[in-house]
């Protein structure tokens, strides 16, 4: 079965964690979690007793543990890229986004980011708030992401509306996927566009890229 990685940032989404595993979980895949920081503030502790229990858990003190990294030693983020059939970052928040399309990488997450095999798939879910989700800035991220995989550089043009975005990663030719996040009454009481997409979508967005026989029955 396929081996799924998934990157969890520091959104309060990061709170239906468990939920995404155990649905993964459900479908057989084999997983493996990146955590940064701030997501480890939300992350719930683990219930042993549910398919989460199969989840390697990963985070920064894992890519720099004690000093003295040593030729044969692991470099842990391109071990995880060489282990993973696919990725999923749900909750993509707005700093990790922001790091991405500018391509730093100054955690185990953003690293292995950077170090993506862009043939393998990357299912991505937004989650912020409305007004960040709606900022220039984050359109501008997520068109610099694609511009950057088709080799146009600089960016032309006026910065593209977001329905105009997830058209274009809907069908991008690289499999990688934008979950678009919903209308809802949000965390911290704004209602609007930037809740994290439901599970189910999330799943099946993974399950349509890694195995797309299933995702039709
Ligand atoms: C209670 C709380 C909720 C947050 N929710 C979000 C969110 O939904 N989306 C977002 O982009 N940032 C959110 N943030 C801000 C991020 O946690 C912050 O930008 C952090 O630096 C992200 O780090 P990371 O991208 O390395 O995980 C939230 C912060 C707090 C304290």
């Amino acid at each position: 079965m396929a081996r799924i990685l998934i990157g969890v940032t520091g959104s309060v989404a990061a709170i239906k964690t468990t939920e995404l595993v155990e649905a993964l979980g459900g479908k057989g895949y084999e997983l493996r979690m990146v955590l940064t920081k701030a997501a480890d503030y939300f992350v719930p502790e683990w219930n042993p007793v549910t398919p989460s229990d199969r989840v390697g858990v990963f985070r920064d003190s894992d890519e720099w543990p004690d000093k003295g990294w040593k030729r044969g030693d692991d470099v842990v983020h391109i071990k995880l890229r060489h282990w993973a059939d696919a990725m999923v970052i749900a909750p993509l928040d707005a700093h990790t986004l922001a790091k991405w399309a500018n391509g730093m990488a100054d955690n185990l997450l953003t690293s292995l980011i950077r170090a993506w095999d862009y043939q393998k798939p990357l299912i991505v879910a937004p989650s912020m708030n409305t007004l960040m989700w709606e900022s220039p800035i984050t359109r501008r991220h997520l068109a610099q992401i694609l511009s950057d995989r088709q080799n146009h550089y600089p960016p032309t043009g006026s910065i593209p509306s977001i329905d105009h975005l997830l058209a274009a990663y809907k069908n991008f030719h690289e499999p990688i996927r934008l979950v678009p996040p919903i209308i809802k009454t949000l965390a911290c009481g704004d209602t609007g566009a930037g809740a994290m997409a439901e599970i189910a979508a999330i799943v099946q967005a993974v399950t349509a890229l890694v195995m797309p026989n299933l995702a039709m029955d």
